[in-house]
């Protein structure tokens, strides 16, 4: 019996040894790989850093409204409460200035800042791990040349018993391993750099993947899209959702570049990406992402749980709807939902409309929205906000028919989800 307590005993030390080992130990990264990423000639290291940090999206997170930017103290809502992003520019107090290029090169690759505490993963570390030690340096070169900005760092809001840093441990035993990007051999420059990109530098799986309880992206066991923001990021592998395997390749690069395309229009979190960061992509850079992304094996998103409609019902809403849509909506996206492009994106075959998860549309619906400003489309058409004007019904209603008129196959809405869509940040 006592003989048995202590095998238990030192077995139990022995795993808490492990867990401490596996979440805090450090590694220096593979410095021996080069990044995939071309410099154009004539760049210098700061030019190129500065390259990075916006396909990084480093200034989405960074920059509060009206702030100075890369000073922080923007709020990012969570699940797990608000973090408030810290100040990056070189101020010696508040922001990066006594950092070296080490420090950063530690915060990039292995989530832990300058003096050794663990970083949360809402900073996306899990995919900047793969970033090669050269563009790291180069980042931090471009990042000292911002005027120092004095910003205090605001204290996250987190929930218990998220607010203990030191629980991280565990998260990173469990969900966390710092390895620079490895090239596939089997597939060509093009696709590794584009691999590179969508799955280090872009960090596309941040949004686009479901997280587990604990927030781990978790797309080994389960292939959705990810919740952010309150809107729904689709699975970038799913051709049902956001999966652009048959797309030609030039309207990929068109939806990242312009934040339009041909039956497709970004919205949400998904057009201040492009806004900020895609449409400076290089036209290489570009292409690569594409390239990676048609090569996606194709994968079928869970079926969501039964709609909350009772069958009899939907009949009347979809009656109702289309009224509704006859009155608001068929002015700009047609009797039909064919659409007008570029003013306004066709709804009939549209797999934003009729994708399983409806809270994207309905977000659209209530608070309105503008695809990004870009080079491509300098003057995108704007949706009207029908918050005030639409009931929670009348919401429920107009999807309901929207998402099953046309051919569309989508499941109804109900009037409840429309409610809870109505809280929330807004983006
Ligand atoms: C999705 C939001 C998000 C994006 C995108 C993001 N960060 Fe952060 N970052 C955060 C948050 C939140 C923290 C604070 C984490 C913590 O307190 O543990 C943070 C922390 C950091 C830190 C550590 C600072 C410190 O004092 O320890 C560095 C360095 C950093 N980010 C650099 C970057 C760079 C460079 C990029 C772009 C390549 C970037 N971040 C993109 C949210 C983000
Ligand atoms: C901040 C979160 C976020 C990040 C980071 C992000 N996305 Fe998205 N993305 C979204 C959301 C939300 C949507 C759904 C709204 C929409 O359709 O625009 C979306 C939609 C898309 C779509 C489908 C568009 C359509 O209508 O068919 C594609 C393709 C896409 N994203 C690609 C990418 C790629 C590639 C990256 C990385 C380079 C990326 N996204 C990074 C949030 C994000
Ligand atoms: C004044 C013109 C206008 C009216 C009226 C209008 N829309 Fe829109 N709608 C747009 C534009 C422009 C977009 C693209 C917005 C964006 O990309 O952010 C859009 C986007 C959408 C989307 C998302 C499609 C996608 O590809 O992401 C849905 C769903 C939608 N509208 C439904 C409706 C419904 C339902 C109504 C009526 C209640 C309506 N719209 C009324 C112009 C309009």
């Amino acid at each position: 019996m006592k003989r048995a307590l202590i095998i238990l005993a030192l077995l139990g030390a022995g795993a808490a040894a492990l867990v401490f080992w596996l979440g805090l130990r450090s590694d220096p990264g593979d410095i021996s790989m080069v990044s995939p990423l071309q410099t154009p000639a004539g760049l210098s290291v700061e030019e190129r850093g500065h390259y990075l940090v916006r396909v990084g999206d480093c200034m989405a997170c960074h920059t509060r409204q009206g702030g100075a930017d890369y000073a922080g103290g923007r709020m990012i809502p969570t699940p797990f409460g608000d973090f408030y992003s810290p100040n990056l520019t070189p101020d010696p107090e508040t922001g990066l200035g006594n950092w070296s290029a080490d420090d950063f090169w530690k915060a990039m690759h292995e989530g832990r800042s300058r003096d050794g505490s663990l970083l949360y993963p809402a900073f996306p570390y899990t995919n900047y791990t793969k970033l090669s030690r050269d563009d790291s340096d180069a980042m931090f070169a471009y990042l000292r040349t911002l005027p120092a900005v004095k910003e205090a760092r605001r204290e996250h809001q987190l929930q218990f018993p998220y607010n203990y840093r030191f629980l991280l441990v565990g998260w990173r035993a469990l969900f966390f391993r710092p390895g620079v990007y490895q090239p596939d051999s089997a597939q060509d420059e093009q696709w590794n750099r584009g691999a590179y990109l969508v799955q280090g530098l872009g960090h596309c799986s941040a949004c686009h993947e479901a997280r587990n309880a604990l927030g781990a992206v978790q797309s080994r066991d389960n292939p959705a899209g990810g919740l952010v923001l309150n809107w729904y990021a689709p699975a970038l592998a799913a051709p049902a959702e956001a999966g652009v395997q048959h797309w030609p390749k030039e309207d990929i690069v068109r939806l990242l570049r312009d934040g339009i395309a041909p039956g497709a229009s970004t919205l949400g979190p998904m057009a201040e990406v492009v806004y900020e960061s895609l449409q400076h992509a290089s036209a290489q850079d570009l292409d690569a992402m594409a390239t990676y992304l048609k090569s996606l094996e194709p994968t079928q998103p869970p079926a969501r749980g039964a709609v909350q409609v009772p069958t009899h019902a939907v009949d009347d809403m979809s009656k109702r709807g289309s009224l509704i849509y006859a009155e608001h909506c068929a002015s700009c996206h047609g009797d039909a939902g064919e659409g007008a492009p570029p003013a306004a994106p066709a709804l009939r075959g549209n797999r934003a409309v009729t994708m399983a998860a409806a809270v994207n549309p309905i977000r659209v619906v209530l608070f309105g929205g503008y695809a990004p400003g870009t080079a491509g489309n300098p003057r995108p058409f704007g949706m009207p906000p029908f918050g005030s004007t639409l009931s929670n019904q009348d919401v429920a209603d107009v999807l309901t028919y929207t998402r099953s008129a046309w051919g569309n196959q989508g499941s109804p809405v109900s009037a409840a989800e429309v409610a809870r869509n109505r809280q929330g940040p807004l983006w």
